[in-house]
């Protein structure tokens, strides 16, 4: 069986670009594959050390995000970044096999650099989180990494550290592949759907909170009247219907004719939308009234990514020279 390696920073409950982009593709993959997600807490405190309980506060979430859209933990196994040493020892290590310069080249990182706006005060542990993002990956020895599109370097940069690990020290890590999942555009029409930019929908929101985003969505600034020709291509109800709406291509052409009006387009699609949702927020709701198995989950989880990337450490400094049993017993 292969192994699926994909995570999560826990700085928010999930949105639903994270839920199309990789959530509910890791849920049918769950079935094929050995299939492990990670709660980056480490990695989301590399922007986020002065806000810990922030990233405290949303373990808890993220895994009633994945559990209630439909991640099995007989068939997955969650996984808390900070509870397994492993990925720690490992960074360090293959922090000697990555240049500087070659992060520096690293598309997602530079341009995340700038929307922060770190500028002269980059924390090195930001710069950093590509490496410890390989560390979390090849601690698995994955086969394949489900990921957003901006993800690409990161994998590609941990098949790097992978083959230089493997051409120094002998074989211990799998190349991993990346598979892309699809990109929801945000609710101000922005290309990403994030958090941080303040334009997105929770999993976990309300029929109500939906409704109330999507009437206030970016729709085509042209339009003043209900009969003038719309521009469904720039607008994110119709990109939103795209997903939502079977036969969506008949209110492609009505807005272009001109004959849709906007609140009755917007009614339709938070319909669909909440009418999607509806199951899993209700379990999601069920299972926030029973934290004790959610927990209980996570602990189960814990013990098995330490079992499993701890072996692969143990290979890995074998092969490295620094396991020392073989002079001190
Ligand atoms: N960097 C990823 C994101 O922001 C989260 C992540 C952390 C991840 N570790 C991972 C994704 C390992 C895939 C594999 O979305």
């Amino acid at each position: 069986m292969k192994t699926i390696l994909t995570g999560d920073r826990p700085t928010g409950p999930l949105h639903i670009g994270h839920y199309f982009g990789s959530l509910k593709e890791r849920v049918a993959l769950q079935e094929q594959y050995r299939t492990f997600i990670l709660i980056a807490d480490a990695q989301a405190l590399t922007d986020n050390f002065e806000n810990p309980q922030k990233v405290h506060d949303n373990i808890i979430e993220v895994t009633l995000d994945y559990l209630a859209a439909g991640i099995d933990p007989e068939k997955a196994t969650i996984v808390i970044q900070s509870k397994m040493p492993a990925i720690a020892d490992l960074t360090i290590f293959f922090m000697n096999l990555v240049t500087v310069a070659r992060v520096g080249r690293n598309p997602t990182v530079k341009e995340e650099i700038k929307q922060k706006g770190f500028g002269e005060s980059l924390p090195f542990g930001f710069y950093a989180y590509p490496v410890s993002q390989a560390a979390d990956i090849l601690a698995f020895n994955a086969d394949l990494v489900p990921v957003g599109e901006d993800q690409v370097p990161m994998i590609e940069m941990t098949r790097e550290i992978a083959r230089d690990f493997n051409r120094i020290y002998g074989p211990v890590f799998v190349e991993p592949e990346a598979k892309v999942g699809g990109r929801i555009k945000g609710l101000d029409g922005n290309s990403k759907m994030s958090k941080s930019l303040n334009n997105a929908i929770d999993i976990k929101d309300s029929a109500e909170e939906t409704a109330k985003k999507i009437m206030s969505a970016y729709t085509d600034p042209t339009r003043a009247r209900k009969d003038d020709p719309g521009h469904p291509d720039g607008c994110m109800v119709y990109a939103y219907h795209q997903i939502f709406t079977p036969g969506h291509a008949a209110i492609k052409e009505e807005c272009l004719k001109g004959g849709r009006g906007c609140v009755v387009c917007k009614k339709e699609l938070i319909a669909n939308m909440n009418g999607y949702f509806a199951p899993i927020r209700q379990k999601r709701i069920e299972l926030g009234n029973d934290l004790g198995y959610v927990k209980d989950v996570l602990r189960k989880g814990i013990i098995k990514g330490q079992e499993v990337s701890g072996e692969i450490l143990d290979r890995a400094k074998i092969a490295m020279k620094i396991d020392y049993r073989d002079i001190l017993g």
